[in-house]
């Protein structure tokens, strides 16, 4: 098997699948029956995809979520997103080289007639807040359509192998994002009133509140519906930088669609740019597929996202970098190394802090943009229409799911159907489970006793999390104040020992220190998830203290993993009371993986760094028109045809907002880009129903 798949994964099971055969550029290439093509190109190890018509750079994926438009192919002579379309038996994939000619004009066609469904209402996007809306519309028999354009139902959820926060009522704290999405397909699927239709891309709402669809890839249908819900999620931000669109630099979205739903191994050595919580759980989610993690910079002083998401990677032996930013990502068709560097207070480079590590692999995790524009066009349109999820606000899929109870419940109250009010405890948790994460603190080990066996928590912030309070069986663990954001400490020394909390604790922030046998040398018990980095009994460990701090080297004593475990293993070590309860986990990666490189490049948005990277117009093209007093994006665009290509400004559009930040102009004085239909890509033959044939 390629060395590009993965074989063995801690959490996801290896599906036995059909192989076919592909020609990629006349070569015969194998490929899993079902997957899409940019997948079954890197399970090649082909992360080229072709060269751009003006000036011949390379070209792959960036988001592998039909949103850039960077990973072109031509299939059987028909230019294709090929992160968006299933790779075929004897299919025909020709690398991009200039532009693609168009496909020969389908003589003797004939238009046939586009297929009109009423519904009370339609649901764009099938992730944790479409399908929570869509249950509580299923439970009230309201019909409904949920359309949604990958293959199962579940969005990012089908992405997320780690464990979630929250509660575990309110939204399954505790449990893998990849299980939520099974858990809330199998409820909607209870519902007759609830239509799912996959593969199915929402094109644009249109004046006559008609929503445009093209279904199955292929057929193009309109929606009625009588209230729109837009739960479309959020696309990745794109950063400029020197070389940001080499192949081998790509949104962390995109490297879990590539290794977690597709099982691919596109990496051996990641960098990851940005410290959100996107950012580190796609570093996590590399460890988890054996991939190195050279190190991750993030340009606050603090990361952004959890930091027991931070600790759990240090302790891992993930080195991250704040007050650092990218400088750029070097190579010539693919990426062999990035080049950070220290910034200061207002995010300048500071000189002669240049770093350059080798790797081949860059994961851009700057944040996230709300998809939109659907709830855009509707109010425009004058239709009723809803927002849930990212679509509306970035935060948590646990907040997600309970934005889109909440839409779902106004929006059965809209149609008259629901005469209950909306629990007012739900916006509150809503609220809750939005919270950003608290200050930083120490961990509280003090309190902690030193005898019997008890759980010990390595927790430093405040956030909406309580699954180890809910799980534990003696109620030996309690959090003060809000019961959801708090700390947990111990209510009563009353352990016994279940490991119930360890298991559960979705920041594997929880060891369980047992002084029974053995006052003095107690036996340590920790989480560990990344098994590909296999332990045995016998190993030596390098113990970490919750931030990563090497403590010292010990033996493994036992490592258990039983169907109470869920997939977490725990590994057993014994080590002086002194440091027993400081110990949180061990490291898998050891050596510091640095190249000491300098690259004396101190200029953090250099001219020649791509923003429109469909039309590849640099940053230089676009500063030197605002700075001539263009306010006007329609005009930039007709200038320099930033914003005019596949993507429709997608990646672009915000990146060139930043700039005239940047230039210190109101973005009050700045006119946006006039949105016009459609918002994705189709062969235009898709909007007269003519057949489309790829091979015609
Ligand atoms: S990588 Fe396929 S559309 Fe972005």
């Amino acid at each position: 098997m390629s060395e590009w798949r993965i074989k063995k994964h801690p959490i996801l099971s290896i599906p036995k699948r059909k192989k076919i055969g592909f020609y990629w550029n006349s070569q015969k290439l194998q490929a899993c029956e079902g997957e899409v093509i940019s997948s079954a190109l890197f399970a090649n190890g082909i992360q080229v995809f072709g060269h751009h018509p003006k000036d011949n750079s390379a070209l792959g994926i960036f988001c592998a979520n039909g949103q850039c438009a960077q990973c072109m192919v031509v299939v059987n002579g028909v230019p294709v997103k090929s992160c968006m379309t299933r790779v075929e038996e004897n299919m025909i994939v020709e690398s991009v080289e200039g532009l693609p000619t168009l496909p020969k004009t389908i003589e003797n066609f004939q238009f046939s007639r586009i297929e009109e469904t009423n519904t009370d209402v339609l649901i764009i996007g099938g992730g944790p807040s479409g399908l929570s809306a869509a249950l509580q519309l299923g439970e009230r028999e309201i019909e409904t359509i949920i359309v949604d354009d990958k293959d199962r139902l579940g969005g990012k959820l089908v992405l997320q192998t780690h464990k979630f926060f929250g509660s575990i009522d309110d939204c399954y704290a505790g449990t893998r994002g990849i299980e939520i999405a099974q858990i809330l397909e199998g409820k909607v699927g209870e519902y007759s009133s609830v239509k799912v239709w996959l593969n199915s891309a929402a094109m644009y709402v249109f004046s006559d509140k008609k929503v445009g669809i093209v279904t199955n890839n292929n057929q193009y249908r309109i929606v009625k519906p009588k209230i729109v819900l837009n739960a479309a999620g959020a696309r990745e931000k794109s950063l400029a930088f020197p070389g940001n669109t080499l192949p081998g630099v790509y949104g962390a979205g995109a490297f879990q669609t590539l290794v977690n739903r597709d099982l691919i191994r596109p990496a051996k050595r990641l960098f990851v740019v940005g410290g959100g919580n996107v950012g580190l759980i796609a570093a996590y989610h590399a460890l988890q597929a054996g991939i190195s993690v050279v190190g991750l910079v993030e340009a606050l002083p603090q990361c952004g996202g959890y930091q027991v998401h931070a600790d759990k990677i240090k302790r891992l032996g993930v080195p991250i970098y704040t007050r650092h930013t990218i400088l750029s990502a070097n190579g010539d068709e693919h990426v062999d190394s990035v080049t950070v560097c220290e910034i200061d207070n207002n995010f300048k480079a500071i000189a002669d802090t240049e770093r350059t590590y080798e790797c081949d692999t860059v994961l851009i995790a700057v944040g996230l943009n709300p998809v939109n524009e659907f709830y855009e066009e509707a109010k425009q349109a004058g239709m009723k229409v809803f927002t849930a999820g990212d679509a509306g606000e970035i935060a948590e899929a646990s907040s997600a799911m309970f934005n889109g109870k909440i839409a779902g419940l106004e929006i059965s109250r809209e149609l008259g159907i629901a005469d209950v009010p909306i629990p007012r405890d739900w916006y509150q948790k809503a609220n809750i489970l939005n919270s950003p994460p608290g200050p930083l603190a120490t961990p509280d080990y003090d309190s902690i006793p030193e005898e019997g066996i008890t759980p010990v928590f390595h927790c430093t912030q405040e956030i909406p999390c309580n699954p180890c309070v809910s799980v534990c069986p003696k109620g030996v663990i309690s959090i003060p104040g809000d019961s959801l954001l708090g700390k947990p400490q111990i209510a009563k020394h009353e352990c016994i020992g279940c490991n119930k909390c360890v298991f559960i604790c979705p920041g594997l922030a929880i060891s369980l220190a047992d002084y029974r046998d053995d006052p003095n040398n107690p036996v340590v018990s920790l989480a560990y998830e990344v098994y590909n980095y296999e332990v045995k009994r016998g190993d030596t460990a390098l113990l970490a203290d919750y931030e990563g701090n090497p403590l010292q080297e010990a033996e493994i004593i036992e490592v258990v993993l039983n169907k109470t475990s869920r997939k977490t293993q725990i590994v057993k070590v014994r080590i002086p009371r002194g440091i027993a309860k400081k110990v949180a986990g061990f490291r898998v990666q050891r050596e510091e993986a640095t190249l000491s490189v300098a690259k004396p490049t101190v200029d953090r948005i250099p001219d020649d760094a791509i923003v429109c990277r469909c039309e590849r117009v640099t940053a230089g093209e676009i500063r030197r028109w605002i700075r001539k007093g263009i306010r006007d994006l329609n005009q930039i665009k007709a200038i320099t045809r930033a914003g005019m290509g596949a993507c429709g400004s997608k990646t672009c559009g915000d990146m060139i907002l930043q700039m005239y930040r940047e230039e210190g102009i109101s973005l009050e004085e700045v006119t946006l880009n006039t949105r016009r239909p459609v918002f994705i890509e189709a062969p235009l033959g898709i909007f007269s129903n003519i057949p489309w044939k790829k091979n015609e």
